[in-house]
């Protein structure tokens, strides 16, 4: 059996049927086609599917679908707007802070997230704040660089 929920996702809102174990994050990459939320653990510890929720930010791997009906999703897809990087993207590419690149949409999302939480503003505070999203190439200092360059 499905329960039907409705998300804003992206701007676009979407009325979707879902069982009531979906977890937001299969929900994402199964269903609807979003595939730059990454799986890396599916248990909270690397923060590969994080995405923002009504502003904050989530591992989506430990949320079920049917516990957000009604809220507001951005992904990594929706972070550029009217086909400009988003600052943090273009700090991204500009820094060279990635490798392999598969934990970068978390990587982003959680920036997204940290930076209007505002309470980080020291490096070591970015550091602290960013220790959810893993990296295995270990670009993390770079990854704070462009941090620090959209921050300041
Ligand atoms: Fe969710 Fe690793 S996949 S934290």
């Amino acid at each position: 059996a499905t329960i039907g929920i409705s998300l804003t996702i992206n701007g676009e809102v979407r009325e979707l049927p879902v069982a009531p174990w979906t977890t937001l994050l299969d929900l994402l990459r199964e269903d609807l086609d979003l595939t730059g939320t990454k799986k890396g653990c599916d248990h909270g510890q690397c923060g590969a599917c994080t995405v923002l929720v009504d502003g904050k930010r989530i591992n989506s791997c430990l949320a079920l679908a049917v516990m957000k009906d009604g809220a507001d999703i951005v992904t990594v897809e929706g972070l550029a707007k009217d086909g400009a990087m988003h600052p943090l993207q273009a700090a991204f590419v500009e820094r060279d802070a990635f490798q392999c690149g598969y934990c970068t949409p978390g990587q982003l999302c959680s920036a997204a997230g940290m930076i209007s939480e505002g309470h980080a503003t020291s490096r070591e505070e970015i550091r602290e704040a960013m220790s959810g999203n893993i990296c295995r190439c270990g670009a993390y200092t770079n990854i704070v660089d462009a941090i620090e360059d959209v921050m300041h």
